[in-house]
């Protein structure tokens, strides 16, 4: 579980994060929404510890971050936005490292690798620079480290950003298996398709406040309509297209 209790993230006098709560519980997929700039990645990064909150508190799988930053990044799976990976490495190499840091070796660890390499369609590129990768499958290889350890939770920040869509959907079958295996993820996303599509319950975030959080269908009746596709609950919510303003300048 991910449990987040009224963080706040200041830079200066701008609060970036602004009493966000929100709980991810045991086999939860949720959805983190919101315009760019909301707050969705600097949330991550606090949860994943990268970042300091200014107050609030963060629990994963049942230990304090702040009390017990080690058993709680431990427990976590953290998938980045834009993930810094080692080009120099093979692709076995690279998860047998991610892997040491977690604190798996010995002979464990190689069949881990492969099973992970086999999950996420990588295994034929094992022993392959990462320089020669394509965005698809460093993305894929970044799964697979954040999936390594065997969390209970993930937190992953836009994990559909630039696939195809066989790489789209072998990502959401993960999650989807991962989930039904009591695994609790929080996933930011732009692709409300995506939200709808996979997420058991959303938080939708607008100038670092948590401005709706409920399930899909909650959320949409509460925009007023049943029928509505998430996209314009969602425009709605956040104050609009943007069209008018288009409008305006041309
Ligand atoms: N290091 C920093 N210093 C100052 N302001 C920052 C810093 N990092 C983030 N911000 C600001 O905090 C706000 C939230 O940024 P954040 O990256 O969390 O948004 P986001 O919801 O992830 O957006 P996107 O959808 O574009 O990824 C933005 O206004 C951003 O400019
Ligand atoms: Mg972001």
């Amino acid at each position: 579980m991910i449990a987040v209790e009224h963080l706040v993230k200041r830079y200066g006098r701008f609060t970036a994060v602004d009493d966000v709560s929100l709980k991810v519980e045991p086999g939860e997929i949720h959805g983190f929404l919101g315009p760019n700039g909301a707050g969705k990645t600097t949330t991550l990064r606090m949860i994943a510890g990268l970042l300091e909150p200014d107050s609030g508190r963060i629990v994963v799988n049942g230990h304090d971050l702040a009390a017990r930053p080690d058993a709680a990044k431990a427990s976590l799976g953290f998938i980045p936005d834009r993930p810094f990976i080692y080009e120099k490495l093979t692709a076995g190499e690279f998860l047998r490292f991610h892997g040491g840091l977690y604190g798996l070796d010995g002979n464990g660890i190689h069949a881990r690798v492969r099973e992970m390499l086999d999950l996420f369609e990588l295994r034929r590129w094992e022993d392959e620079l990462v320089e020669s990768f394509s965005h698809g499958m460093k993305q894929r290889l970044v799964m697979s480290a954040a999936f390594l350890h065997r969390p209970r939770a993930v937190a992953v920040d836009e994990p559909m950003v630039g696939l195809d869509p066989r790489g789209a959907r072998l990502i959401k079958d993960v999650f989807r298996r991962m989930s039904a295996h009591g695994v609790a993820i929080l996933m930011s996303t732009h692709t409300l398709e995506v939200a709808q599509e996979m997420c058991h319950r959303v938080s939708i975030i607008h100038k670092g406040r948590i401005i709706a959080q409920d399930t899909v269908d909650e959320v949409r009746r509460m925009a007023g309509g049943h029928d509505e596709h998430l996209t314009s609950v969602f425009l709605k919510l956040t104050g609009g297209s943007g069209l008018q303003e288009i409008d305006e300048v041309v």
